[in-house]
């Protein structure tokens, strides 16, 4: 794996049912190597929901990657001046938080990390997890797969039948995705079944 040695900032933010499965992923990461520098959404730092609750997933986090989250945007903000990382993965990422993204407010850790590692042309790999995302969202994806340095974990629709403008990407695409947008690659198909 590619991502040995690399440094990635991994961002978590308020889908808290997916929360579990991007847990995995960032073992995965670990377990191939990367630096891992977490990054919680207020949301994610400050919520306890029927999925768990906000200590139990900083507990996680901190034995996976040995490192405490970066939880404020104060802390958040030296990523760019100290150009602190190869690559941000945003796993699980709202609509809320693409919505950010996509039309530059920086007011949460996870996207102050966002606005500073674009500021150092480095690249930012989304993993969308939300109900809207052929809804209200649809425009904000539309708008970041046309923008530089932004890349997505290929996405999928995740229940056509009851949630028509729900969106999910494939979780176990996540480090091969990774790998892809360390060199500069979007992994293709980004749009599956
Ligand atoms: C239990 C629960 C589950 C949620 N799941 C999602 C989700 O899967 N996707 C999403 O976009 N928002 C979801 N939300 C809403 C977000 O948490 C909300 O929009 C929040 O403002 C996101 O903030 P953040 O993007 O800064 O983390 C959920 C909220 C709750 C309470």
């Amino acid at each position: 794996m590619n991502v040995s040695g690399k440094k990635i900032g991994f961002g978590l933010t308020g889908s808290f049912c997916t929360l579990e499965k991007a847990l995995v992923q960032m073992e995965k990461l670990a377990f191939w190597g990367a630096d891992i520098y977490p990054i919680l959404s207020y949301m994610v730092d400050t919520t306890d929901t029927r999925f768990g609750t906000a200590q139990y997933f900083k507990t996680r986090i901190l034995a996976v990657t040995g490192k405490e989250c970066i939880k404020t945007i104060v802390d958040a903000e030296p990523i760019g001046p100290k150009r602190m990382l190869d690559l941000l993965a945003i796993l699980p990422c709202t609509g809320n938080t693409l919505a950010k993204i996509a039309n530059g407010i920086t007011d949460t850790p996870v996207t102050m990390a966002c606005k500073a590692q674009l500021r150092n042309d480095r690249p930012v790999l989304l993993g969308i997890a939300t109900n809207d995302g052929l809804g209200a969202n649809a425009k904000n994806i539309g708008l970041l797969q046309n923008t530089k340095n932004i890349y997505f974990v290929p996405f999928r629709q995740d229940a056509p039948e009851k949630k028509h403008n729900s969106i999910i990407c494939r979780m176990e695409l996540f480090v091969p995705a990774v790998e892809a947008a360390l060199e500069g690659k979007q992994l293709q198909p980004v749009i599956m079944s």
